[in-house]
C-alpha cells in the first residue's frame, strides 16, 4: 500500500493498494474522542500489563552475564534509584539463538530470577523473530518438522541473515505455527520470567544470499571499468539496500487458509502475529496471569495482546520531541502500554538529554532506559547529576498508583490515555494547533521540555490549571495559573504537570519498587473550588479480568483554600 499524505497535494490523502484490494471502514462520530472510542470498540480492548510493568526498567544491549545484571541492580538499590525490571538483550542467549540462555553466564536462571524478584526486580528477556537454521537446535528442528517456516516459491524454506546467522522465519499468520512458537516460551516462563520484549519482527532482514550476490555483481561492474557519473550511487545503493530489501520481502510466502500469500502483501501483520503467538502462549501456559509483553513491530488489533516500544531512536533532542508526538497516534490505535527508549538507543547521550528524557518517561506507561552496544553507558548512576535523575524517577513512583489508575480506566473504558489538546478543546483554535503538549488521563496535561539549554518553555493552558513544578516526589512548587499563554521556568531538574481546576492528583509516599508502594495514604494536590470526585482504580495488578466498578474508590474533593491535603483510602 502507498499512503500519500499530503505529498502530491498538501490537502489530500491518497491511499493506493497495489493489488486493488482495500477494505475501508468509515467511522462517523460527533467528536474526536467518540471517534477514538468507536475505533477501539471495533478493534478490541487494550492489553493490560501487570502493575510492576509501570516501574522503572533499566536496559542495555550488552548485559552479558548474571554478575553484570546483579551489579546494575545493586547500583540502583545502593543509591536509592527506584527499579522494577532489567531487560536482557540478545547477549543472554547462546549465539543469539532464541529460547536458549548461556549456561556459562547464567548458570541457574531460575535461581537468579527468583533472587531478583525477592528484591522486587524482574528480568525481561528479548525474543527475536528469526529462528537459526541449525539441525540439532530444538526450535529449528520442531519448526522444520511442523513445516512452520515461511517458504520461497519453490517450496524451500526462506532464509536470511539476522543476529544468529542464517535464520528461518516462523509463519505467524498460521494458527498452528503460532501455537508452536508460543509454546517455545515455556522454559523461560518455568524459569520464573514474567515479561518479554519481542524484537526484529518486521521481520528485519540483514541480507539474503541473493542480494549479496547482486551487490557484488554491481561492484564487479564498477571494478571492470564501467564507470559513469551514476556508478557511485549504484554501488552505494547495492550495499545499502541489502537490509530489509523489497525484493526479498516479495520472494517468500505465507500460508493462509491453505493458500500461499506473498509476504509483502501482508508484511505489517508479521509482528502482530508474533505478538499474538506469544500472548496466546502465555494464556495457555500461565492462565489468569498478566505478563509483560511489548513488541517492536505490530499492527491494528495486536494492541489486544501487548504493548509496543517506539523503536530504535537516537540520543537526539529532536527524537525526544518526536517521542511526545508519537504517543497520541499509538494511543489512538489502542497501544496504551508504550514509551520510547529513554536517553535514546543510538548515539551517545548527554546528561541533560537523559534527564529531560526521564522527565517524559515519568508519565509514559513503559518507562525504560535503553541504549545500544558501543554507545556511552547510559544507566542513571553513570552521570554526575544522578541524584537529580533519581529524584525524577522518584516522582514516577509517587505518581504510580495514580498513573496506573488512569491507565486502567482508559483501557477498560476504551479511551486514550494521551490525547492531543484538539480532542478535549476542539473549539479552541490555540489548543487545536498545540503540538507539544498532551492531555493525560482525565485530569492532567503534560508539557515536556525538549530543547537543550532551555531554562523553561512556553505552555498554553486551555483552561485554568494548577502547575505542579516537580523536583522530586517531596519537593515541588504549586502555582495556580489562568487559561492562556505562560512562560514556565523549568531548570534542568524541574518538570511540570498541569492539573485542571477542581481535580486532584494523588501522590503516594513513593518507594524503590512498585511492590513496595503504599496506595492507601496520599497527598492530594489540586485547586478545589467546588466539590468533585477523584476516582482511583486499584487492584492486585495481576488479575486478568479486572472489574472497573469494583476497583474504583471514589474520593470526595472538598472545596478549601489549601492546594494540598492528606487522605487515607
Ligand atoms: C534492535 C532492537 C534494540 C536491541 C537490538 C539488539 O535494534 O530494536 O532495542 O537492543 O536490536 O537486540
Amino acid at each position: 500500500m502507498t499512503w500519500d499524505l499530503g505529498y502530491t497535494r498538501s490537502d489530500t490523502a491518497v491511499i493506493t493498494s497495489e493489488n486493488g484490494n482495500l477494505d475501508l471502514y468509515v467511522l462517523e462520530e460527533e467528536s474526536l474522542t467518540e471517534l477514538a472510542r468507536s475505533f477501539r470498540r471495533l478493534t478490541g480492548r487494550s492489553y493490560l500489563p501487570p502493575r510492576w510493568a509501570f516501574g522503572y526498567i533499566q536496559s542495555r544491549w550488552g548485559y552479558a552475564s548474571e554478575t553484570e545484571v546483579r551489579t546494575v541492580a545493586a547500583e540502583h538499590r545502593k543509591r536509592g534509584i527506584p527499579l522494577d525490571g532489567v531487560c536482557l538483550d540478545i547477549d543472554y542467549m547462546e549465539d543469539f539463538r532464541n529460547f536458549t540462555w548461556r549456561k556459562d553466564a547464567f548458570p541457574d536462571l531460575k535461581h537468579f530470577s527468583e533472587d531478583m524478584k525477592r528484591d522486587h526486580i524482574r528480568l525481561i528477556p528479548i525474543i527475536d523473530a528469526g529462528i537459526r537454521q541449525e539441525e540439532g537446535y530444538e526450535p529449528y528442528d520442531s519448526g522444520k518438522a511442523g513445516g512452520f517456516f515461511c517458504k520461497k516459491e519453490d517450496g524451500s524454506d526462506f532464509t536470511a541473515a539476522v543476529w544468529p546467522g542464517v535464520c528461518c522465519f516462523p509463519d505467524f499468520l498460521r494458527e498452528d505455527a503460532r501455537r508452536w512458537f508460543g509454546d517455545l516460551y515455556r522454559p523461560l516462563l518455568e524459569a520464573g520470567i514474567e515479561g518479554f520484549w519481542n524484537d526484529m519482527n518486521e521481520p528485519a532482514l540483514f541480507y539474503t544470499e541473493k542480494q549479496v550476490d547482486e551487490a557484488f555483481r554491481r561492484a564487479g561492474e564498477v571494478r571492470s571499468g564501467s564507470v559513469d557519473y551514476e556508478a557511485m550511487w549504484r554501488l552505494k545503493d547495492a550495499f545499502n539496500s541489502l537490509p530489509n530489501n523489497m525484493d526479498d520481502y516479495r520472494s517468500f510466502r505465507h500460508e493462509i487458509g491453505g493458500r500461499p500469500v506473498r509476504h509483502d502483501l501482508v508484511h505489517n501483520l508479521y509482528g502482530a502475529g508474533m505478538t499474538r503467538a506469544a500472548a496466546d502462549g502465555f494464556r495457555r501456559i500461565r492462565p489468569g496471569e498478566r505478563l509483560l509483553l511489548f513488541s517492536r513491530s505490530s499492527f491494528i488489533g495486536a494492541h489486544r495482546n501487548g504493548g509496543i516500544w517506539q523503536g530504535d531512536n537516537f540520543s537526539w533532542w529532536s527524537h525526544l520531541k518526536m517521542a511526545v508526538q508519537m504517543l497520541p497516534g499509538l494511543n489512538l490505535c489502542g497501544f496504551l502500554y508504550t514509551g520510547c527508549d529513554l536517553g535514546g538507543f543510538g548515539c551517545n547521550v548527554t546528561e541533560d538529554l537523559l534527564e529531560r528524557f526521564l522527565q517524559l518517561g515519568v508519565f509514559t506507561p513503559l518507562m525504560r532506559n535503553h541504549s545500544a552496544l558501543h554507545t556511552r553507558e547510559q544507566e542513571i548512576y553513570r552521570f554526575s547529576i544522578w541524584e537529580t535523575m533519581r529524584d525524577t524517577v522518584s516522582v514516577r513512583y509517587a505518581l504510580l498508583p495514580y498513573l496506573y489508575s488512569e491507565f486502567m480506566k482508559a483501557a477498560l473504558r476504551d479511551e486514550m490515555l494521551f490525547r492531543p489538546l484538539a480532542f478535549d478543546y476542539p473549539a479552541d483554535r490555540r489548543a487545536v494547533h498545540t503540538q507539544d503538549q498532551l492531555m493525560l488521563g482525565g485530569d492532567c496535561m503534560i508539557a515536556p521540555v525538549y530543547e537543550q539549554n532551555a531554562a523553561g518553555r512556553y505552555v498554553y493552558l486551555p483552561e485554568d490549571m494548577l502547575l505542579i513544578r516537580f523536583r522530586s516526589a517531596k519537593d515541588y512548587d504549586l502555582v495556580p495559573l489562568e487559561k492562556g499563554d505562560h512562560w514556565i521556568d523549568l531548570a534542568l531538574g524541574e518538570f511540570p504537570l498541569f492539573v485542571k481546576k477542581n481535580r486532584a492528583v494523588p501522590l503516594c509516599p513513593g518507594g524503590e519498587s512498585s511492590e513496595l508502594l503504599d496506595d492507601t495514604a496520599f497527598t492530594l494536590l489540586g485547586q478545589i473550588e467546588k466539590e468533585g470526585v477523584l476516582e482511583l482504580y486499584r487492584d492486585d495488578g495481576r488479575t486478568t479480568s479486572p472489574d472497573l466498578e469494583s476497583g474504583l474508590t471514589r474520593i470526595t474533593l472538598v472545596p478549601d483554600n489549601s492546594l494540598t491535603r492528606k487522605v487515607k483510602v
